[in-house]
């Protein structure tokens, strides 16, 4: 078992965020990352849905072979987590949600927490939940930020245009005098190559919480204690990442590369179909 790559899960291209701080967490482990490219995006899709392609796209994981699962995607996360492990009750699962409201429950000394994701994540009302689980005081506000997913695929991260949507989404919030969140958090996957965008609009003081490397951090925490079972490859010096996805290779090899911030090799990439539920 302890061999057997982490599997990594999103419904395209941005979960490459998690890989990549992953990656740089667990260094000589193997990966095998499912993008759900031929059904993406999921932020906008409803919770049953979304719920219905994680369970697949987790059971051609599973098949494949993986000691442990991590849902890099945020909307998926929010909306098939409970699912997921009635499904897969060995499976070691692990979501984005959770550690990222333990990170800014952590940063956030005024208690004020903004959190920035897709429709579908905010809909949900996850980050607000896991928040108020860790801080009931705390208060929240969510918004749906759904032009930032296609800003960042088309690469316009920063400059006029991406500050301009920025402000529209977080001005009102981050303008509020006296009463501004003191966090914001980056509930999708997408978010953080415009995290530069972003500050430029709420300023120095903010604390930004990007929820990819947090997660990293709660992997490795949750295989410490199981190292017998669950850490492998030891002795390497770098393990290796397979990529498997649902449609389109060639814009995966386009767009991924932004994401994970290191080139992919088309050696790597592999089409696969998911099979509907049994
Ligand atoms: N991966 C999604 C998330 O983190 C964003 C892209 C999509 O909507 O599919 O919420």
């Amino acid at each position: 078992l302890r061999d057997l790559p982490i599997g990594v899960f999103d419904s395209g291209v941005g979960g490459l965020t998690v890989l990549g701080a992953l990656q740089r967490q667990l260094p000589t482990e193997d990966f095998l990352y499912l993008g759900d490219t031929a059904r993406l995006p999921y932020g906008t899709k409803t919770h049953d849905t979304v719920e219905r392609y994680a369970l697949q796209a987790v059971a051609a994981l599973v098949q494949r072979g993986v000691k442990a699962v991590v849902v890099a995607c945020n909307t998926a996360s929010a909306a098939a987590l409970p699912a997921l492990a009635l499904a897969f009750p060995q499976l070691p699962l692990l979501g984005v949600i959770e550690p990222g409201a333990a990170a800014a429950v952590a940063a956030s000394r005024m208690g004020r927490i903004a959190v920035i994701g897709t429709e579908g994540t905010v809909r949900g009302a996850a980050y607000q939940l896991a928040i108020h689980r860790l801080n009931p005081a705390a208060s929240v506000t969510a918004v749906a930020a759904t032009l930032f997913v296609a800003l960042a695929e088309e690469g316009w991260v920063s400059g006029p245009i991406a500050e301009s949507i920025a402000r529209r989404y977080l001005g009102p919030l981050f303008d509020a005098a006296g009463a501004a969140p003191d966090v914001l958090v980056l509930g999708c996957t997408h978010f953080p190559p415009l995290t530069a965008a972003i500050r430029n609009i709420i300023g120095a003081d903010v604390t930004i919480v990007d929820s990819a490397a947090t997660t990293a951090a709660a992997l490795a925490a949750m295989m410490a204690p199981d190292k017998s079972r669950l850490v492998g490859n030891s002795g390497r010096s770098a393990g290796s990442v397979h990529f498997l996805v649902t449609d389109g290779v060639e814009r995966f090899l386009r767009t991924g590369p932004g994401f994970l911030g290191q080139a992919i090799d088309v050696r790597d990439v592999e089409r696969i179909d998911l099979a509907p539920l049994q």
